[in-house]
């Protein structure tokens, strides 16, 4: 069964979070000699002398109007990358757990886990990327800490079987982390409402990717109080700087824009694939639930270096295990995608 208590590292059980500042008084002040900033502003028009809230209350207050889940229940870092980390610091001792990466999936699991000096079990995908659950189950021991899976998975750009995630969730002792980074372009439900349902689930899902604040770095992770409550513990203690914050708060009141650029990257996505599949050097473009889409082809490197030499940067996947021949396109604007389109016209 699982148990916060039996996977938590011994020295995170123990540990006394840093206490800032303005978490030591409570009641209401107006005058703020605590924190050694500076008491005059800032060479800037905007003032951030000020320390951000550590525990990002506002943010945290708008995201859980949208996702309809309480704020105790947010964990928001910066970028969900730190989130990431932090489950490492917060699960895994190093040197003695493992974790369960299923690649081709998200480079940062395996490089947060060689940081933290993890080892990095690896269950691949079937040939379809959907997860290979016999596998896993053997994979797994009593040190097993997390499992990732990322859905809509990177850079394969498919869904993973929910049921296959919820057995996952149902028999694993250990916690199973759900990336959705990309889950504002899919078909498929977030697992976000399944919280109440598994105390063992994170969901991470961040404002880089369909929200457009990459450069702002915030990401969020959803999952039980006690979870959450360790991962605050964990954290820097200004872990999302203040301008982040504001701006993040601002852009989340502009839902409609960004469900009107989602419609469109949709639109566009389907356009691309429907394009590029006259191709005679595109073999297969795979099914894409997110902003990218992966597509095979009888020379990735050639096609690469070719579009490289006329300023236009995709990925190159070709040496990702089951992604032989693969580049990972991301969905431009129209035009920067006609430019695409044109430039392959030209290659030979
Ligand atoms: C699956 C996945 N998770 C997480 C991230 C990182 O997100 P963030 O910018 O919030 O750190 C990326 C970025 O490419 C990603 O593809």
């Amino acid at each position: 069964m699982y148990d916060i208590n039996n996977i938590l590292r011994e020295n995170i059980k123990n540990l006394t979070p840093y206490s800032s500042a303005r978490d030591e008084y409570q009641g209401e002040a107006s005058v703020f000699l605590d924190a050694n900033e500076n008491a005059f502003g800032s060479p800037l028009d905007t003032a951030y002398n000020r320390y951000p809230d550590p525990m990002q209350y506002q943010v945290k207050m708008r995201l859980s109007e949208i996702k309809g889940v309480p704020a105790r229940n947010i964990f928001v870092g910066n970028g969900s990358d730190e989130a990431i980390d932090i489950l490492f610091r917060s699960f895994c001792n190093p040197g003695v757990d493992n974790v369960i990466i299923v690649p081709p999936t998200y480079g940062m699991y395996q490089v947060s886990a060689n940081i933290n000096d993890v080892e990095v079990r690896k269950v691949l995908l079937t040939e379809e990327y959907q997860l290979n659950l016999e596998g896993i189950a053997e994979a797994i021991d009593e040190r097993t800490k997390l499992i990732f899976i990322c859905s809509p998975n990177n850079p394969t750009g498919n869904s993973i079987n929910r049921d296959d995630i919820e057995t996952l969730l149902a028999n694993f002792n250990g916690i199973v982390v759900i990336d959705e980074a990309y889950i504002n372009f899919s078909r498929q439900k977030t697992f976000i409402q399944e919280l109440t349902e598994y105390a063992n689930l994170v969901v991470l899902q961040t404002l880089s990717k369909a929200w457009g604040l990459a450069g702002l770095r915030v990401g969020m992770a959803f999952a039980s109080e006690e979870i959450i409550e360790v991962m605050n513990k964990v954290k820097p203690p200004y872990n999302v700087n203040e301008a982040s914050q504001q701006l993040a708060l601002e852009a989340l009141n502009n839902v409609q824009q960004v469900n009107e650029w989602i419609k469109e990257t949709l639109a566009q996505r389907d356009k691309l694939v429907l394009t590029l599949k006259d191709f005679n050097f595109v073999l297969d473009i795979y099914p894409s639930d997110a902003n990218f889409i992966l597509v095979k082809t009888t020379d990735a490197k050639g096609i690469y270096n070719f579009l490289v030499q006329n300023g236009i940067i995709i990925r190159n996947r070709t040496n990702v295990e089951l992604c032989e021949g693969c580049l990972r396109i991301t969905i431009g604007t129209p035009d920067e995608n006609k430019i695409l389109i044109d430039t392959l016209q030209q290659y030979k």
